[in-house]
This record gives structure tokens, sequence and C-alpha cells, in this order.
């Protein structure tokens, strides 16, 4: 018999959502069945607790739902009064919600290179960004560092840098909530923090969603006024700013407040799987590297390959069930939407080879043994080819 015949090639998830569901049994459902039940769809008590337990968890003193990630970071950006003629400083390695918050209310992102190893922001080239922004006559306002993957950045670098600039840190933790650095949580780490509750992303709700984190009540007063049109906190018809309608459902808070509770385990669950891919490829390709006293969520597992090889390998993955993505394959300056905004005056050469290298492996929570196994031969496999 041809060996090859026995070879499993039954697709694997990328994101086992449903492998987590099963984990999490009746719970979710009798969480939303509360809801549907006391109809306070908006605003309802489920919200405040999520926010008491969402602080609570990452050690910051509030925490301000909100309807995406992406209104996170927009809503602290207006709340910091961030417009025309202002610039705002971010990586070009990341996803495109990070610069299109800055774009969207009338302010210029400038982008930054990353470091190869952690692929995260380079303090040097965020210092070279400031300048470049002078140059173009923009007032250089905010860094947005951005924990790709799931790995901190270099926070004490890059507030170095933010404090002798004057710049205002917003972290964009969207990928990696629940990540430490030197032992502290992200959501401490900056004056405000935002993070997604993507579906896909470590802690993920059933739809949008999204948080910020801080300990700066005046800031907390302004963005809850700012998440429902610019209300004034005692009459809800009085408006005393512009805002929008970026408040977190009552329904996704209830699911967040469950998988809140397994979060822990399954963080622990994330890293083991990471160092069984570390150890099982590390000598056939470079495997992501977290630095000494930080910790990764791994929203991804990228690694790299040499440049001209990525899509023959994810195409014979694919053809043994095992699928693969790549974060980024075109970094934010070379996008159509984003290439007219400044690129810092050295340039962008280890983000453009990174866009070249990454590829992203399946990883979830529960990723067992066997079907990791699968994925590492397959890798194998296909390079040793
Ligand atoms: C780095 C980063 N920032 C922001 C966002 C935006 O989050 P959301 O999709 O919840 O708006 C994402 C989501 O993919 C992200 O990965």
């Amino acid at each position: 018999m041809n060996p090859r015949a026995r070879v499993d090639s039954t697709p694997i998830p990328f994101v086992d959502v449903a492998a987590q569901r099963r984990r999490l049994g009746s719970a979710v459902d009798e969480a939303i069945a509360r809801v549907t039940a006391h109809c306070r769809f908006i605003d309802g008590p489920e919200v405040a607790e999520f926010e008491t337990r969402l602080a609570e968890f990452c050690g910051a003193r509030y925490a301000v739902g909100c309807a995406s990630g992406t209104d996170a970071l927009l809503l602290v950006l207006m709340a910091r009064g961030i417009g025309p003629g202002d610039a705002v400083i971010c990586p070009a390695f990341t996803f495109c919600a990070t610069a299109e918050v800055v774009a969207l209310l009338g302010a210029t992102p400038v982008f930054a290179d990353v470091d190869a190893a952690t692929f995260n922001l380079d303090a040097a080239s965020l210092k070279r960004a400031v300048a470049t922004a002078r140059r173009h006559g923009l007032k250089p306002k905010a860094v947005i560092p951005v924990d790709l993957f799931g790995l901190p950045a270099d926070h004490d670098a890059i507030g170095a840098v933010a404090k002798a600039e004057n710049l205002f840190v917003l972290d964009d933790a969207a990928q990696a909530f629940g990540a430490n650095y030197q032992g502290r949580k992200l959501g401490t780490l900056a004056p405000a923090t935002a993070t997604s509750f993507f579906p896909a992303k470590p802690l993920g709700c059933y739809g949008d969603g999204g948080a910020v984190l801080t300990d700066d009540a005046g800031l907390v007063d302004v963005l809850k006024s700012l998440r429902v049109h610019g209300q004034n906190k005692d009459d809800k018809y009085d408006s005393v700013r512009i805002g929008v309608t970026g408040r977190l459902d009552t329904i996704q808070a209830a699911v967040l407040l469950e998988k809140l509770k397994i979060f822990d385990e399954e963080i622990v669950a994330r890293d083991a799987a990471a160092k069984r891919y570390a150890a099982a490829l590390k000598d056939v390709v470079t495997v992501p590297s977290v630095p000494a006293g930080l910790t990764s969520v791994w929203a991804q597992y990228t690694i790299r390959l040499p440049e001209g090889r990525r899509d023959r390998f994810a195409e014979a993955l694919k053809t043994k069930g095992i699928p693969t993505a790549i974060y980024y394959p075109k970094p934010l300056h070379r996008l159509e939407a984003y290439r007219h905004f400044p690129v810092v005056d050295n340039g962008i050469p280890v983000t453009d080879r990174l866009a070249g290298e990454v590829i992203s492996l399946p990883m979830h929570a529960y990723l067992d043994a066997p079907t990791q196994d699968r994925i590492i031969e397959a890798v194998r496999d296909v390079l040793e080819s």
C-alpha cells in the first residue's frame, strides 16, 4: 500500500473558536439568555461588570468598553484632541486600523520601522520619525506602539523617547491583551491602551468589541461621553462634544465575562503550544523570539522563511489541510490608502523585508498535541523536500 494514502489531510482550523465554545459549555448561552431576559441591550449591567473585571485582570484602574478595537484607538485620539496639523507616529508593520484612526481625524500618520527580532516599533526609528514629522511641518503629538502578534513592544525605550519628545503614548494592544512586560500586564504600560475583542483575538467576543484601559479618571469621563455622541454625563440630550456611537453591546460584555474566567488558562495553553512549535521548528525556520522579562499571548505564531519561498510553502501546506496566513503582505506605507503619508527619512527596510518573509501557522488555546504534531511534521517535510 502507498504510505502516502494514509496521510491525514483533514483541514485544520487556523483559529478554533468552536473548540473554545465546547469548553465553555452552556455558560455563554446562559449569559446571553440573561441579557435577552432583562432586555437592557444597551448599557446593561454586564457592561459595567465586565469593565470592572477587565481592569482588575490587567491591573489598570479603569476599563472603558467600546464597539471595537478601532473605536478604542479612535476615542482616545479624539479625547486628546488630535487633528489636522498633528503627527502620530505608527509602525508601518501593523494592521491598518492603527493608522486609520489617525487619518480619520485629519491628522497625519508618520510611519516608522520595526525591530527584526520582535516585529515591534523600533525606538530609534520612532525618534527619527519625530524629526521627519517636524520637517514636514507637522506637530508630533502621539505615538501608537503596537504589541504585534501578542508580544509587548519595547515600552521602556518607546516611553523614554515619548517623554523626551513630549508624545502621548497610546498602546495598541489589540493583539496582545493579557501579555506581560517586566511583571506588569499590558493595559498599565502607557497612559492609555486600546484592545480589541474581535472573535479571533486571544480574548475575543462573538462580534465586535473593544476597550480602553487607563489610570486616568479624567480621560475615562471624556471617553464615556465620546462613545455616546459626546453626551453630558448628567443629561443625555445635552451634547457637550462631537462623539460617535461606540458602545460595547451588553450581549458582548456578557460573553466576555464568561471568556475572561478561562483566559488565564488559555494563555498558558497558547504559550505551551508556542514552546512546542519553537522546540520542533527552530532548526529549520526562524521562529519568533520573546525578549527576557516579556511574555506573548501568541495572537499569531509567525515564522520567517527566506524571501521567495513563502508561496510554495503555503501551497504545499494547504494540500496537507494546513492553513497559513500572511500578516502583513503589504506594510501600511505601501497600501493605496496610506502611501501618501510620510515615512521616516531613513526608510523602513526591516518592515519591507519582514513583509516578504513572514507567515503564520495555526495557533489557539485548543491546539492539541496530535494536531500540532501534524503541522510540525508537514512544515518540516515541506522545508526539507
Ligand atoms: C493591531 C490592531 N489594531 C487594531 C485593530 C482593530 O480592532 P477591531 O477589529 O476590533 O476594530 C486590530 C484588529 O485586527 C489590530 O490587529
